[in-house]
């Protein structure tokens, strides 16, 4: 760890002190991770202060390849000198045509093959929109079915409060989101976990579709997450995705899979649906497939192309250098095989993680999929529910982060309570930085949980 001169404290702070008297209370990450980023590169982020980390934060799941990866580094600076326009609204150009190659080489077999791709805004909130609207618009209704748990962005009103009542009225008026139990083995909603809850889920939400008096009108889509990343890093048993896919296909509901954060090979597989094999009728992707900078994109089956043109527009729909780099980032996940380095990786971490739960009776659950991992904390004094969770404990968790961030490891929480570590390294994380991870985090709990300072830290 360089040491940080007096000099470089005082620009850091100054920095800080600026942000937090100019920049709006909403602002989120900043609040817990009071550093300057000045470089970085692979997983290590280097503060203004001379102080290294490393990220298991990934800018959100984005950084697949970690920071500043060279194939990135190199498809921008092609593409910089190349003197291809920037910004190009959505006509067809070069980088676009590659990216959507590597997109479709990418997808799923059977899926890619009647796919159609809309480039949207460069936000996962966008895409989700598009998916949504599209599917409203080619069913004629509105309501969705979506998860506890689910996480989708953060745009809902955005069509709600818009004046054109062209780009409003092909959408039938009316309907709501009827919200059904996502399978959380954990913390089951029908409080008795493992397989049979994953059942009792699927078998609730037949019989409510089913139900002449069950209040839901036949819906435009359900969209979920295979693993739930936001709600707690909440994997989907493969077998309840297949119950979802025959659900909804026997009964003609378009089911949109929304592989924001576990696409691109994140979860062990390429996109998160190759692992139960279903293919959905719609995928919303965005953060990794833009190589670190913003781009997201619907592909769904061509059956449901019934836009008329501009009815999901918007200005930023042709980044170029996110789109050079998001189609060398696809290819080099498939080229390299991260996605099966994730799995094997995540694997060895999660029985490691398994092990320290063992060991530590804060921790009372650590799950995911490949690189998708979570350590849910818990109060190990108060009684267990049902299915053996104790309560969530936030304040612990918070405590965790903190010592966490003083032993150099960017860690965020999510889930219920914000009590879950979430653990998304780069794909490209190597043994001995998983090892690293993974001994700071063990401090870190340790300390955390006893008060006590964990002496020599492994940091
Ligand atoms: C599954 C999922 N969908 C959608 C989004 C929203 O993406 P964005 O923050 O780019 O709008 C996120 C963001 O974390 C996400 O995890």
């Amino acid at each position: 760890m360089t040491l940080a001169t007096g000099n470089a404290l005082d620009a850091k702070d100054a920095v800080l002190r600026r942000q937090h008297s100019r920049e709006s209370s909403a602002r989120t990450y900043a609040r817990t991770f009071p550093i300057v980023p000045v470089r970085a590169e692979g997983m290590t982020v280097e503060g203004a202060d001379g102080r290294r980390y490393l990220d298991c934060l990934s800018g959100a799941g984005t950084l697949a390849l970690g920071h500043n990866h060279p194939v990135v580094l190199e498809a921008i600076r092609r593409t910089l000198d190349s003197g291809a326009p920037l910004h190009m609204l959505d006509l067809a150009t070069a980088d676009k045509d590659e990216f959507t190659s590597a997109l479709f080489e990418s997808l799923p077999k059977g899926f890619a093959d009647r796919a159609r791709v809309h480039f949207c805004g460069p936000a996962g909130t966008d895409a989700v929109e598009a998916a949504l609207k599209l599917m409203q618009t080619a069913t004629g209704r509105r309501g969705l079915l979506a998860f506890t748990g689910a996480y989708h962005g953060m745009t809902a009103g955005a069509l709600a409060v818009t004046g054109n009542v062209g780009v409003k009225e092909p959408l039938p008026s009316g309907g709501e989101v009827t919200r059904l139990p996502y399978p959380y083995d954990y913390r089951c909603p029908f409080g008795v976990g493992g397989e049979r809850g994953a059942e009792l889920s699927a078998a609730y939400v037949e019989r409510l579709l089913d139900d002449p008096a069950g209040g839901v009108l036949p819906p435009a889509a359900m969209i979920l997450e295979a693993v739930q990343g936001e709600g707690g890093v909440v994997p989907a048993p493969d077998a309840w995705m297949r119950e979802m896919r025959r659900i909804t296909a026997e009964r003609g509901i378009p089911l949109v899979v929304d592989e924001v954060q576990t696409g691109a090979g994140r979860t062990g597989a390429m996109w998160a649906v190759e692992h139960s094999g279903i293919l959905p009728d719609a995928m919303v992707l965005s953060k990794a497939i833009g190589g670190s900078l913003p781009l997201a994109v619907v592909v769904y089956r061509e059956d449901y192309d019934g836009w008329q043109p501009g009815a999901h527009t918007g200005t930023f729909r042709g980044n170029t250098l996110a789109m050079a780099a998001g189609a060398a980032t696809l290819r080099h996940i498939a080229a390299e095989g991260l996605a099966e380095r994730a799995a094997l990786v995540g694997a060895r971490m999660t029985a490691r993680l398994e092990s320290l739960r063992a060991a530590l009776p804060v921790i009372g659950d650590v799950r995911g999929r490949g690189l998708m991992l979570g350590v849910e904390l818990v109060d190990p004094a108060a009684e267990p529910d049902t299915c053996g969770a104790r309560p969530a404990d936030p304040h612990l968790a918070a405590r965790v982060r903190a010592a966490c961030l003083s032993r150099g490891l960017i860690v965020e929480l999510g889930g219920r309570h914000d009590a879950v570590l979430r653990l998304l390294p780069p794909l490209t994380i190597t043994d001995e930085q998983a090892e690293a991870v993974l001994d700071r985090l063990a401090d870190a709990i340790e300390e955390a949980a006893t008060g006590t300072e964990i002496a020599g830290g492994r940091a």
